[in-house]
């Protein structure tokens, strides 16, 4: 009997009948490996649906920021800096707005001169220093201009005094609008004392 078994068993296992034997060793080898293709494909297909969205993404960058400069430099194009200086070319009155003696600071701030009437002569004296460009003050008290830079004095006349200035303020041309009587003042071209300018009756207005 136990001798039958054990043949019994032994048959079976040799002829593989019995249910452990029921799946064999192939089939669980071709299973496992068709569903490793389809895991690598769909990873493979997340990875590259990545990729894809990256460089949509920096490819959206770029092209925002290349509008960007775009608007950028169209807006410098159609608003571009425009440095608003004043006229060189401008009226400051009648003669009789200028009685002797005066030092008339109206335009010094907008038209950067002074109108002087000094010793029978109207001028428009520069509002710059001559050593190294800062505005000088009127000293009405003083009877001077004075630099507050580095102290350099001038007289009314715009004649040099003290200081580290090597010369004289500068003269604008300064003449009669013959079409309105009005005194025309034109600092394009100026006058230097130095060079004997200030005899050039275009830098001066005769005054009683
Ligand atoms: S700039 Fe006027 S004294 Fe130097």
């Amino acid at each position: 009997m136990t001798d039958e078994k054990s043949s019994s068993g032994a048959a079976s296992e040799a002829d593989g009948s019995s249910a452990p034997a029921a799946v064999s060793p192939k089939a669980t080898v071709a299973r496992v490996p068709a569903a490793k293709p389809a895991q690598a494909t769909s990873q493979g297909a997340e990875i590259t649906r990545r990729g894809l969205f990256s460089w949509a993404a920096v490819g959206w960058v770029g092209f925002t920021a290349a509008i960007g400069g775009c608007m950028t430099a169209f807006g410098r194009f159609m608003f571009p800096n425009v440095l608003f200086e004043p006229p060189t070319s401008f009226k400051v009155g009648n003669t009789e707005d200028f009685p002797p003696g005066v030092v008339d600071e109206r335009f010094k701030e907008a038209n950067g001169v002074w109108i002087v009437n000094n010793e029978g002569r109207l001028t428009a004296l520069i509002a710059i220093c001559t050593h190294l460009g800062c505005p000088p003050a009127w000293l009405e008290a003083q009877n001077k201009f004075k630099c507050p830079c580095h102290g350099s004095g001038y007289y009314k006349n715009g004649i040099n005094f003290e200081g580290p200035t090597p010369r004289p303020l500068e003269r604008a041309k300064i003449s009669i609008d013959p079409d309105d009587g009005q005194i025309l003042v034109d600092k394009s071209q100026k006058y230097l004392w130095e060079q004997g300018q200030w005899d050039d009756p275009s830098s001066f207005i005769e005054v009683s």
